[in-house]
């Protein structure tokens, strides 16, 4: 117990709640102690894989037998590289899985493990094999090392020979064993990912755990783990960007050590990356190309980005304390009267009976589905929280209903794992096994009868909330992982990805007419088959406002372009200045959501003045005039694994310094987003990719690759249209325009704009358009050379 719990455990003390915890803490250690495997007492063993002895040429590249583990090397089409040691294969992995459904119910998952590429084959090397294929070079030496090349020859990072400890007794290679792996990196090189974490959303040197965690309260830039980790890491250097991801679901740590060059002495001191993990497989992809190419590469091995209905890309509005149905209408009126635009509203734990999951609370929240139909009717939507954990409790649907069918964890002995959060005593789903993961889904039945359009899981990393030590199930607790068995060790990190694969895929039985809204607190690698995410319950301050676009920043580099932050904080009550700025940058963020915690301050736009109100009302008129821009990017992460937002190097990953911007971004190919993230800011630097900008208050253009001090006084944060650029805006009418920035003379420039179904299935039409100057005028067409039949607006005049 340190120092934290002790403090935890004396505020839970006083109440019945905090009882519980304690007893739950001492409950989950017992537990853990009777039934963790004893491996550490029998003493371990290293190893190392020692010297090739021999090699099989096989699709893709072949295996390489080693005096003390074999390597699989394979080269898919497309140039993913996978490696497994020890014969670790692609699969069963979490992580790689098709895209369950888009448009007719016939058409195939995308995505998946690619075929081998039938002409990448090992082949001996001065110093032993390599594997060459269109985009990447694997060269493995006589050690176990392994160098993932350009087809150039150029280095991007090497992976010297791993070294497992074997449980003395246990078989070597029968995946017991901790293990850790160091590789070297271009010194250049700059690191992002590892899930959503507050420090990005460039990852300084430092040590990262893997380890799905609420922090408990709130966080700040500081904290760390968070809710989604993820072993994904995205590394830019200028001999070339990749992706590496260890497949592998343990709890384990990643240490990354920054290089330094040597001032042209030729004695760099290369980047380190060293990944340990407490056991599971080792084995990993490398996806190498451009940043757009390996989000590409990404996602189509892991699952596009789901789609989310066109309602849920506009404003929410969400707290926990609504209190009662009286209040959500109060306060979606206090929109309506003021003329401000609102999509959703967000229940939080206080409209269930008793935070029990699935019911309603009979007096405070009487007629939900009359509420909801009420809303409706305004166009304001309701989504529902879910959280995993289900009362103990006799009697209780839920409860009785998991029962039958054998649904929660139960620890080695055979019994229920009892933990608490919200409702008090919980059992746990267990969403590593199929059958669970069918009848949970069911239950979201009740969830659409009530009349919500979407839900929102939380507390799933998964939380039982405890007096000390880590809030979560025992490390022992079992789990069916679809079949293999095994303990919480192993299942922990992807227990929020099965919850969001039984929401998803219930929800599509269900209602399987519309595509499901369904956003996750926690999860990992490939949760963006099912939905988004959001920042969780991040403090109030300057400092959590920087935090909230790292996480989205760092989220959309591992494949999860869809979340947003709670806007104006989830603690306290921000002040007028920054509630704006929050709600600024919110504006241009694909989840946009004001949420506080129960003993929060009010975070309504009008809460905080005349001036606010009015600054917030231009924001949202900015959102809403965005939207089609807004439902294109949903497509193109779809169809690209792009996220909507994207860091500054994007396009340009040769530029260093824009490799440590971590305060702008860019919105999809088009727009530059510069918010404002001090106090007393009335303008601010942005440093520009290569290319001209122009800055959209004033249409004054501004060269790339230098940085300029923009206006950013409290009525708006600078955002800049590329020069060229071809976007879909909403026109005063509601109909779709295009917006088009004139390309510099002599170039040209374009853009592409997806329509289509805003909830359903249907295939959304895509067009291209290109932006060109012609006899000193700008002009526009549709590929092809046909006119847009959108009314087009231009902008900017070029220099
Ligand atoms: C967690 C969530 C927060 C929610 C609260 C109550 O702290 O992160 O968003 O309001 O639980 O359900």
């Amino acid at each position: 117990m340190d120092a934290r719990d002790l403090l935890r455990s004396v505020r839970m003390a006083g109440s019945a709640q905090g009882r519980r915890s304690a007893r739950s803490a001492w409950r989950r250690q017992r537990i853990d102690a009777r039934d963790l495997p004893p491996e550490a007492r029998g003493g371990e063993r290293a190893r190392v894989p020692g010297t090739a002895l021999e090699v099989e040429p096989l699709p893709g590249g072949g295996t390489v037998r080693f005096a003390r583990s074999v390597l699989r090397v394979r080269v898919g089409v497309g140039g993913a590289v996978f490696c497994g040691w020890d014969g670790a294969e692609p699969e069963p992995s979490y992580a790689v899985a098709g895209t369950q459904k888009w448009g007719s119910p016939r058409e195939r998952p995308s995505g998946g493990c690619p075929e081998a590429d039938p002409r990448a084959v090992l082949e001996p090397d001065p110093d032993g094999w390599r594997v060459v294929s269109e985009r990447v070079t694997v060269r493995v030496s006589r050690h176990g090392a392994v160098e993932i090349r350009t087809p150039g020859g150029r280095l991007l990072r090497r992976e010297l020979p791993p070294r497992w400890w074997d449980p003395v007794g246990a078989e070597e290679g029968q995946g017991a064993a901790r293990w850790v792996q160091r590789s070297e990196t271009p010194a250049d090189a700059r690191v992002y990912g590892l899930g959503g974490r507050a420090a990005g959303p460039r990852l300084a040197a430092g040590t990262y755990r893997l380890w799905n965690t609420d922090p408990g309260g709130s966080f700040e830039p500081g904290d760390d783990p968070l809710y989604i980790t993820m072993p994904v890491q995205l590394v830019v250097a200028d001999e070339g960007c990749h992706l590496v991801f260890h497949d592998n679901t343990w709890d384990g740590r990643v240490t990354l050590r920054d290089g330094e060059e040597g001032a042209g002495s030729g004695h760099d001191r290369r980047g380190g990356c060293e990944v340990r993990m407490d056991g599971g497989p080792l084995r990993y992809w490398v996806i190498t190309g451009t940043p757009s190419r390996v989000m590409a590469g990404w996602t189509a091995l892991t699952g596009r980005p789901a789609v989310p209905p066109r309602w849920a890309l506009g404003p929410h509005h969400s707290r926990w304390g609504f209190g009662s149905a009286q209040e959500v209408r109060r306060v979606v009126a206090g929109y309506r009267e003021r003329g401000l635009p609102l999509s959703a509203v967000h229940l939080d734990i206080d409209h269930f009976d008793g935070h029990r999951i699935f019911t309603a609370d009979p007096v405070r929240f009487p007629d939900l589905p009359g509420l909801a139909r009420e809303l409706a009717g305004q166009g304001v939507r309701l989504v529902s929280i879910v959280d995993p954990a289900v009362k103990a409790e006799p009697g209780l649907a839920a409860y009785d209903g998991g029962r039958a069918v054998d649904a929660f964890v139960r620890d080695a002995r055979g019994q229920e794992v009892r933990g608490v959060v919200w409702p008090g005593d919980a059992v746990f789903p267990d969403f590593t096994d199929p059958e669970v993961r069918r009848w949970w889904g069911g239950l979201y039945a009740e969830r659409l009868a009530q009349g919500f359009a979407g839900v929102w899981h939380d507390m799933n990393e998964p939380v039982s909330f405890a007096a000390f030590g880590d809030a979560t199930l025992p490390r022992s607790a079992r789990h069916a992982l679809d079949g293999r068995g095994g303990d919480h060790r192993e299942a922990h990190n992807v227990y929020a990805l099965g919850m969001a694969r039984a929401g998803y895929e219930g929800l599509c039985e269900l209602r399987p007419e519309q595509r499901p809204f369904l956003f996750s607190r926690s999860g990992w690698a490939g949760m963006q088959r099912y939905g988004g995410s959001w920042s969780g319950d991040v403090a109030t301050g300057w400092a959590g406002l920087r935090a909230s676009l790292a996480l989205v920043l760092g989220l959309g580099l591992c494949g999860v372009p869809y979340s947003g932050p709670d806007v104006g904080g989830f603690t306290g009550s921000p002040s007028p200045e920054l509630y704006l700025r929050w709600f600024q940058l919110g504006a241009y963020l694909p989840f946009f959501r004001t949420h506080s915690a129960i003993d929060a301050g009010r975070r309504e736009p009008w809460e905080f003045g005349e001036q606010v109100l009015e600054h917030a009302r231009a924001a949202l008129a900015e959102r809403a005039r965005l939207l089609p821009y807004l439902v294109t990017l949903a497509h193109v992460a779809h169809r690209t694994g792009a996220p909507y937002v994207r860091p500054l190097w994007w396009n340009s990953p040769g530029d260093r310094a824009l490799r440590e911007c971590g305060d702008a971004f860019l919105l999809g190919d088009s727009l530059l987003v510069a918010p404002v993230l001090e106090p007393g800011a009335t303008s601010r630097a942005v440093r520009l990719p290569r290319g001209l900008w122009y800055d959209t208050a004033t249409g004054e253009p501004h060269r790339g690759r230098t940085q300029v001090l923009l206006d950013a006084p409290l009525g708006r944060i600078p955002v800049l249209a590329r020069a060229g650029a071809v976007l879909p805006v909403a026109g005063d009418d509601g109909t779709t325009e295009l917006e088009v920035w004139a390309p510099r003379q002599g170039r040209t420039g374009g853009g592409v704009v997806f329509t289509g179904d805003p909830e359903g299935w249907a295939k959304p039409r895509m067009e291209r358009f290109v932006s060109r100057w012609e006899d000193g005028a700008v002009v526009v067409e549709r590929d092809g050379g046909a006119a847009p039949a959108y009314t087009v607006r231009m902008r900017g005049a070029a220099s």
